[in-house]
């Protein structure tokens, strides 16, 4: 049989609770899960391709692989044989966008179908950008963010009250 290998694809600058949750839920439904992380040094990420590898492997282990890619995600789908995208949907707002990708997507290859999943109700408003912000100007973000990324991003964006 043919194995289920579903794609969960983002920037993951950085990986915060909601992903990681995201990813909890859909790793029983497939035989293999391949977190995608964009190569999107353009957008000036705060972290690096690399990094943000390192940070999700360290949370993940084995359960998933967790690669980078460029250009289309329909491509990246090719080669690792994948044939499932999947994306967490947190707000209405959310919706056209994902509808957009996931039509686009289907469109480009009609093999790929995209899965939605609602992620648990304390991150839904979680996003990366906001985590980025809320960390900068000294909020707490204890359970928003695994113990590792935040201290991956004191040391990025508050290096001076360190020293
Ligand atoms: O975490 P993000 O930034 O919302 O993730 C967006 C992502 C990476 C899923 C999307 O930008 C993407 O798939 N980019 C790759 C380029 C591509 O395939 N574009 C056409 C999408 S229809």
């Amino acid at each position: 049989m043919t194995k289920r290998i579903a794609v969960y694809p983002g920037s993951f600058d950085p990986i915060h609770n909601g992903h990681l949750d995201i990813i909890e839920r859909c790793r029983p439904m497939f035989d293999e899960v391949v977190v995608a992380v964009l190569m999107n040094e353009e957008k000036k990420p705060l972290f690096s391709v690399e990094e943000r590898i390192e940070a999700i492997r360290g949370l993940v282990g084995d359960t998933c692989r967790v690669e980078s890619f460029s250009g289309l995600l329909v491509h990246f789908m090719d080669r690792v044989g994948g044939s499932i995208v999947v994306r967490g949907l947190r707000a209405v707002s959310d919706f056209e966008y994902e509808l957009q990708m996931a039509l686009m997507n289907r469109r480009l290859n009609g093999r790929i179908e995209t899965v939605f999943l609602m992620p648990k109700e304390d991150y839904i408003y979680l996003s990366s950008r906001l985590v980025k912000e809320v960390f900068a100007l000294g909020g707490n973000l204890q359970g928003l963010v695994p113990e590792p990324v935040l201290a991956r991003l004191e040391q990025r964006l508050r290096p001076a009250v360190r020293a």
